[in-house]
């Protein structure tokens, strides 16, 4: 569904976010494409902050890639609840809610942990969850309150949501690259997940805002990649020396605080409306792995 907002209006845009990963990523983008852009500098919480931003840059699509995380990880929503409240719930809606007011459209990128296999979307069966299906996951603070703003989001018509999952960029030196981060583990669970290729998807993201796409996106490849299936890749095209460790869910819990979530998002929305996106495993080896590929003796 399109959002019609600016018509011919020359293209604006008002990311949020600055300092974090997408959002830098996303700056970059808009650089490299001459998309005239500028940073929010209010917080997200703070509403009059949000409207002078609009008032200043005028923006026709408003951006946010703000939000918290957690640091190291999202273990650290579930001993700040407030903290994540104020973000990720105040700030996303209060943002969200300046932007109708204002007759913009904000594309939120948000998460797709809001589910985990379940009978009717079992494991390697090629069942993904759609965008109609309702979140079933929410053992992690992060992701109950996700999935709360998500429901409440549905009704406001100028907002777009994008299910980002287990977020992969070509730069393997990124700490926050779900790649580096499994390089990294002492031990790694193996699970088959949607995931989300930066480097393809982030441009579409940009083209679904010059197209005022509006509604739930399952903003992930199509397929689902496991951890080995990954390190696999790695060691391939990487570092043939690499070699890692593979534990149990039950062994995994008792490293992490809050479970974490594994699904597979059904990603034919978006598959058709871009027909010439790659299934992730594709998206890997084309926009990660060849980029990453070390010297040929
Ligand atoms: N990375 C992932 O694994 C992942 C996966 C799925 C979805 N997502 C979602 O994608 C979004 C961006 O993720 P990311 O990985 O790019 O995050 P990130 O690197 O942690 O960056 C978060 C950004 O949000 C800003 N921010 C935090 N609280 C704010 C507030 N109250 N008002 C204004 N700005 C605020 C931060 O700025 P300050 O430093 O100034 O606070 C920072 O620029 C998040 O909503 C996240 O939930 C991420």
């Amino acid at each position: 569904m399109g959002f019609p907002v600016h018509g011919e209006t020359p293209l604006k845009f008002l990311i949020y976010g600055r300092t974090g990963w997408i959002g830098g990523l996303l700056g970059s983008l808009c650089r490299a494409q001459q998309i005239p852009f500028e940073y929010g500098s209010g917080r997200l919480e703070n509403r009059a902050s949000l409207q002078a931003d609009i008032a200043a840059v005028k923006p026709t699509h408003v951006f946010n890639a703000a939000g918290v995380t957690g640091r190291p990880n999202v273990d650290w929503c579930e001993s700040h609840k407030v903290d994540t409240i104020r973000t990720n719930v105040v700030g996303t809606l209060t943002l969200a809610d300046v932007c109708l007011h204002n007759h913009l459209l904000l594309l939120n990128y948000a998460t797709g942990c809001i589910f985990e296999y379940d009978s009717a979307h079992p494991l390697a069966s090629g069942i993904g969850f759609n965008e109609h299906d309702s979140p079933n996951f929410t053992a992690s603070f992060y992701s109950k309150t996700k999935a709360m703003v998500e429901d409440l989001l549905r009704n406001y018509d100028n907002v777009c949501t994008l299910r980002v999952r287990m977020p992969i960029s070509s730069d393997l030196s990124n700490p926050r690259n779900f790649i580096t981060k499994i390089t990294r583990y002492e031990k790694v669970v193996d699970i088959p997940n949607s995931m989300t290729v930066l480097d393809e998807l982030l441009p579409i993201s940009i083209e679904m805002a010059k197209r005022n796409l509006t509604g739930i996106w399952n903003f992930t490849n199509p397929g689902v990649v496991s951890h080995n299936e990954i390190l696999e890749m790695y060691r391939e095209y990487v570092d043939p020396d690499f070699t890692w460790t593979n534990f149990t869910l039950e062994e995994q819990a008792k490293v992490i605080v809050a479970p974490r979530s594994n699904n597979e998002l059904d990603a034919g929305k978006l598959k058709k409306e871009f027909p010439q996106l790659l299934s992730i495993k594709d998206s890997l080896i084309q926009y990660v792995f060849k980029p990453n590929q070390r010297a040929q003796l």
